[in-house]
């Protein structure tokens, strides 16, 4: 259990809205055209969604916010000190979700690049479940949003093509952060412990820079010595992604929220969109979401976790999204980092629980998209 939240006292500062978070990492035209990663379009924020109009959330601020401030003390107090057969009720499980709204909003929120290989397993398994019946030899579209690193760009095609490797893939990998694209198109990472690093002299190069940028514990961590000799060619410090790995991936620099999106890439079979919603606020993360949605073909999947649950939810209702149920719990709870820390880190996950009415559309990662929204 983490304590204190991660949240402050202060007034919720400009530079950590999502607006002036996404700001700093556009590239200027003439940097984009220069660099070895392509631009799909100038990235931007996040389209309002006009029919929708999902209204901003009212900002807490002054006397209000040390009120709610001092609120949420209490409640998290009242939490650290319930016992877990009482947590693991339904009225527990109630007042958890309480805490961590009310943690989220007095939280700063702000976009992280830390990733990991095979960070969730039960959601790899399930993505090649879902095309296992594609036709032997067929192509398939896929886009992976909020990239990062390329760590579970890598990881994806690595499980689709060690269990089909008849399938053509064509995988646009997408970030907002140009260096980052950069960085995962270039495939080589660092090895090097990562308080060995912080020990080094002088100003570490690029890659072992972007090796652990933002990184807790390291980008490996959740693969075997088996695995990363399988996904990289290793040389003393220096891991490569393997040639067969990198095959049918475009790197692009762009923004999830762009409503141009959609007609550039045209209709993707299978859409990945993890783990940064989460560091949108509700109003702009719907938005995104909804934008992000338009790229799915009729009948295709998307994936999309590290999500305000509650947003997710309203959004999937909304759209008539299906969700997945197979491997629904397993993917839920794939990825310890996510809901270890809940109720009280904004970007945690509740946990997974089917006396909740509703809950296949609360807690499934995966939905079909039936129709063109
Ligand atoms: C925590 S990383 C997630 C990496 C990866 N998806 C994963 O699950 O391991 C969040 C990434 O989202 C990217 N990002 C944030 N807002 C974005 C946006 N609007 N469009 C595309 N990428 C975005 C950030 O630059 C960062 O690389």
């Amino acid at each position: 259990m983490l304590w204190p939240p991660n949240v402050n006292l202060s007034m919720p500062s400009k530079a950590h809205n999502t607006e002036s978070l996404i700001t700093p990492n556009m590239p200027s035209e003439t940097e984009a055209l220069s660099s070895t990663t392509a631009v799909l379009a100038t990235p931007q924020m996040p389209a309002k969604d006009e029919e929708h109009g999902p209204a901003a959330e009212p900002e807490v601020t002054g006397l209000r916010r040390s009120l709610l401030h001092f609120y949420m003390l209490q409640i998290v107090r009242i939490w650290t000190h319930l016992p877990n057969a009482l947590r693991t009720t339904l009225t527990g499980h109630a007042f958890g979700r309480h805490v961590h709204v009310t943690v989220s909003r007095l939280s700063d929120r702000r976009q992280y690049v830390a990733t990991y290989f095979l960070r969730n397993r039960p959601e790899m398994e399930l993505i090649c479940r879902l095309l296992g019946d594609r036709p032997h030899g067929s192509t398939v579209n896929i886009t992976v949003l909020a990239c990062s690193k390329g760590a579970e760009v890598y990881s994806i095609a690595w499980a689709i093509r060690t269990a089909r490797p008849d399938l053509h893939l064509r995988i646009h990998a997408i970030d907002i952060d140009e260096e980052i694209v950069d960085f995962a198109q270039k495939g080589v990472y660092s090895r090097t412990a990562l308080l060995a690093v912080e020990k080094e002299a002088g100003r570490p190069d690029d890659l072992s820079h972007n090796t652990r940028r933002d990184q807790g514990a390291s980008i490996f961590e959740r693969m075997t010595a088996a695995e990363l000799e399988e996904i990289c060619e290793v040389k003393g410090e220096w891991a490569t992604i393997r040639p067969w790995l990198r095959e049918g991936i475009t790197w692009l620099a762009g923004d999830a929220g762009d409503p141009e999106m959609a007609r550039q890439l045209g209709p993707q079979d299978l859409v990945v969109a993890n783990r940064f919603l989460c560091h949108m606020t509700p109003g702009p993360a719907e938005s995104c979401l909804r934008n992000i949605a338009r790229l799915v073909a009729p009948g295709g999947y998307l994936f999309v976790t590290g999500i305000d649950l509650d947003v997710r939810a309203k959004v999937a209702r909304a759209l008539h999204w299906q969700p997945v149920l197979e491997l629904m719990q397993d993917v839920h709870e794939g990825d310890a980092s996510i809901t270890a820390s809940w109720p009280m880190e904004y970007w945690a996950m509740e946990p997974f629980r089917n006396d909740l009415s509703g809950w296949q559309t609360r807690y499934a990662s995966a939905f079909q998209i039936s129709r063109t929204q």
